[in-house]
């Protein structure tokens, strides 16, 4: 497969490069494209240094473009992309649309069947949400589900962990907080507004929940609300939920299910000091989920906390197993760029 990264020098392009790395990806050329400003740096990819260069207008010569740059530049190239390769876009742009599959390969890799070209990633919150609360809604499907999320910094790109860390250290130089990725300044504080203001009072990422929930799940009957909050960490989001079920369920019954759920991990042994945390789940592939308890307010309710590393499974991870789940159901031909 010939591969693009566009975006490449971002923080989710850069951990594309490295899961492309680790998991060994059959990749027989890689281009790496950014902004002008990036044109001529070098990015190291199984010990080889690969040129950055600057995003041409046209297609791309590839058979797989993961496209990590923004909404607006892919609204305006992904279609141009998609006439000579397969896209995988991980902006919101095209999540929406009804003929434009939104997978997450653990949940409904079928949907990817009858692509045209364009496969949308989907929001990180919503991708890390799912890996714990799908595996539940199959076997005592959800009916209400409210979503509380502690969303790092990495969220909002490079910028936002370097303003993170930067803000830090001039806080503690007694040096005035700035703000320019986030509204305000994020060190020592917890922001409750992330993407733009919505006419129902909601923001976009928390609409976004809801949306592509539905849309991955298969079931717009489930009701969904969500509080999204940016929090001071570098990496992962952490979700706090409690989800109201149609059939009965318990929390033992709920750990059997997410025992054996793909790609989750269950840390859930409060007397051990055991639940999920960020600093643990930093880097790695698995979704933690534990707390979980039987909710005090809803019949067959139940409450758990969610942490997964959003530049992976909410980003990175999840787009190179859509490819692989390309090249696995015979979906791609490695002609199509030729
Ligand atoms: P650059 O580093 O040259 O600005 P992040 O989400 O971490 O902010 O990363 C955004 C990524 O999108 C970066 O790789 C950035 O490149 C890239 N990018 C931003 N604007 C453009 C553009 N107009 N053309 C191509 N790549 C872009």
């Amino acid at each position: 497969m010939k591969i693009a990264i566009v975006g490449a020098t971002g923080a989710v392009g850069q951990e594309l490069l490295r899961v492309l790395e680790q998991r060994h990806f059959p990749l027989s050329e890689l281009r790496l494209y950014a902004s002008a400003r990036s044109a001529g740096k070098t990015l190291s990819f199984r010990n080889t240094e690969y040129l950055v260069e600057a995003l041409p207008e046209g297609p791309l010569p590839v058979d797989i473009v993961l496209a990590s740059a923004g909404g607006s530049l892919s609204k305006q190239y992904a279609p141009i992309w998609a006439k000579k390769s397969i896209v995988i876009d991980n902006s919101s742009a095209f999540r929406y649309e009804p003929w434009v599959p939104l997978i997450v390969p653990e949940i409904n890799a079928q949907a990817i069947r009858g692509h045209q070209n364009l496969i949308a990633n989907p929001n990180c919150t919503t991708a890390i949400l799912l890996m714990a609360l799908y595996p539940l809604h199959r076997a005592f499907k959800a009916k209400r589900v409210i979503v509380s999320t502690y969303q790092s910094s990495s969220g909002a790109g490079a910028s936002g962990m370097q303003e993170l860390l930067e803000g830090t250290r001039d806080f503690l130089a007694g040096k005035p907080l700035q703000s320019r990725t986030f509204a305000h300044p994020l060190p020592f504080n917890v922001i409750p507004h992330i993407d733009a203001f919505q006419d129902n009072g909601y923001t976009k990422e928390e609409m976004k929940v809801l949306w592509e929930s539905q849309k991955i799940m298969g079931d717009d009957t489930v009701k969904l609300s969500c509080t999204a909050v940016r929090v001071p960490t570098l990496r992962v989001h952490s979700e706090a939920v409690t989800a109201e079920f149609e059939r009965p369920i318990t929390p033992e019954a709920a750990r059997e299910v997410l025992r054996q759920a793909p790609g989750v991990d269950l840390v859930d042994d409060p007397a051990n000091l055991q639940y999920p945390l960020p600093l643990r789940a930093s880097g790695k592939y698995n979704v933690e989920v534990g707390r979980i308890r039987k909710n005090l307010v809803f019949e067959n309710g139940l409450d758990f906390f969610v942490a997964g590393d959003q530049l992976l499974k909410g980003a990175a991870l999840n787009a190179v197993q859509i490819a692989e789940t390309l090249v696995e159901m015979g979906e791609i031909h490695p002609a199509v760029a030729s």
